[in-house]
């Protein structure tokens, strides 16, 4: 039997299902009990498009995290991403209805509910509505305005949907092995998590989680969420690059990549032709050479091609004022030797890798850039179970309810209080 306070996260990728298990007890340091990872099945671009196939991998995952853990998985925080997700800021405003003007909890949860109600349709389900600050009789940048005095609250909330019918596809893979989906969190929301620092949202920075087929973007400023969008583009296309520029087989090029592929530059033999590899090493009978240099001019392309890309995303073209504190890179592709120096030549900002950090446990094949989404779901969890457990200070909020006070606090740490 899983304890309350056991948390679950899985990670749905195009090229593998992440699936942990953890003791979420402190928030400040979870300890992992189970670590589960698949191949991933029915999935292009990070959407569910074969259910099936997507339900059995992700079977695989959560059974061995399971295994792992020595208990069963009950419910879990599961990523989304994909070309359909839409983010916009939007601003809704109300009236602060105490006869005394003084913003209460349930103000804040209105003005809330009016930015929900004004983006949700049918084909779009609601996935996150963040408030990323209020204004209070025409003041702005007011950031907890409970028990302040004023007739109109308006916020700015960052508001993301996605196709319900993708939702569904996904939902019907973990519902479908008996596993309630506690909530469904955008990818980059989740990896931001994991990788981020509180001075960097505070001073703006820019997270793109280079996977397989997509890359998840997040923008923070002010310590709020400013901007979000999802790149179809990743790992893939390299490799499938590779593929076709060497005449090898998908799996092969894989390797390939990944043990010789780098962004730095390779020193030259004599003849100027540079370090080969023998086709035999990799299972190729043909007798086939192939030079480490070619590998490289390949992902050199793409990779300057997708940061290109990343740079149009970007909603100012002034980076230096936008994200002083540089761009984060994570996600498989971001272990790609060199990639920090080529993202800096691009954007020119400071550049680091992100990997994910404070998971105890059973966590070692954790600390790689390629499960920052599923640990900073596992974060997101994890904070959900401490807010539904914590007694909040504030006597405003000591006789909320449990979901308001949860509300409550969930709001406070999008802004960063
Ligand atoms: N050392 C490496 N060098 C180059 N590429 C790598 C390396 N390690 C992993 N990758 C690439 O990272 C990608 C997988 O990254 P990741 O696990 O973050 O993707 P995913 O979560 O499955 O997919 P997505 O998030 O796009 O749906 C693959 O394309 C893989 O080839
Ligand atoms: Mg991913």
């Amino acid at each position: 039997m899983p304890k309350k306070s056991t948390v679950s996260a899985i990670d749905v990728g195009t090229s593998k299902i992440a699936a942990i298990m953890a003791d979420a007890a402190d928030e400040a340091s979870f300890q992992v009990l189970g670590v589960g990872v698949a191949a991933s099945k029915g999935l292009r671009k990070g959407v569910v498009v074969n259910p099936d196939e997507a339900r059995e991998a992700v079977h695989e995952a959560i059974k061995k995290a399971e295994h792992a853990a020595g208990i069963k998985m009950e419910t879990a925080y599961v990523g989304i991403t994909g070309r359909h997700v839409n983010s916009l800021n939007t601003k809704s405003a109300v009236a602060v209805t105490r006869s005394d003007r003084v913003v209460s909890a349930g103000d804040l949860k209105r003005v809330l509910e009016s930015a929900r109600e004004v983006n949700s349709n049918a084909e779009r389900r609601l996935l996150h509505v963040i408030p990323r600050g209020y204004t209070l009789d025409g003041q702005d940048g007011v950031k907890n305005p409970i028990g302040m005095h004023g007739f109109r609250l308006d916020v700015e909330a960052h508001v993301v949907t996605a196709a319900t019918s993708s939702v569904q596809n996904l939902l019907k893979c973990v519902r479908g092995i008996g596993v309630d989906v506690e909530d469904l969190v955008l990818e980059p929301l989740a990896s931001s998590e994991a990788v981020l620092r509180a001075d960097e949202r505070e001073a703006g920075v820019l997270m793109a989680d280079i996977g397989a087929g997509t890359t998840d973007v997040a923008l923070f400023k002010e310590g709020s969420i400013w901007h979000t969008s999802v790149l179809p583009v990743g790992g893939y296309q390299i490799t499938r690059d590779i593929a076709i520029g060497l005449g090898v087989p998908f799996e092969i090029a894989e390797e390939i990549k990944k043990k010789y592929g780098t962004l730095l530059d390779v020193p030259q033999d004599k003849e100027g032709s540079g370090e080969k590899i023998d086709g035999a090493s990799l299972g190729l009978d043909n007798g086939q050479q192939i030079l480490v240099q070619d590998v490289n001019d390949i992902i050199r392309a793409r990779i300057d091609e997708l940061l290109r890309m990343l740079q149009l995303e970007m909603p100012s073209a002034n980076l230096e004022a936008l994200i002083p504190a540089g761009m984060v890179l994570t996600g498989g592709t971001s272990n790609l030797p060199g990639i920090d120096a080529v993202a800096t030549d691009v954007f020119r900002t400071p550049v680091r890798i992100g990997v994910p950090k404070d998971v105890y446990g059973l966590a070692d094949i954790l600390y790689d850039p390629a499960y920052a989404t599923a640990v900073g779901l596992l974060m997101w969890g994890a904070r959900r179970y401490s807010e539904d457990e914590g007694t909040p200070a504030e006597s405003a909020a000591a006789n909320m309810s449990k979901g308001l006070r949860r509300f409550v606090n969930k709001a406070k740490h999008w802004v960063n209080l």
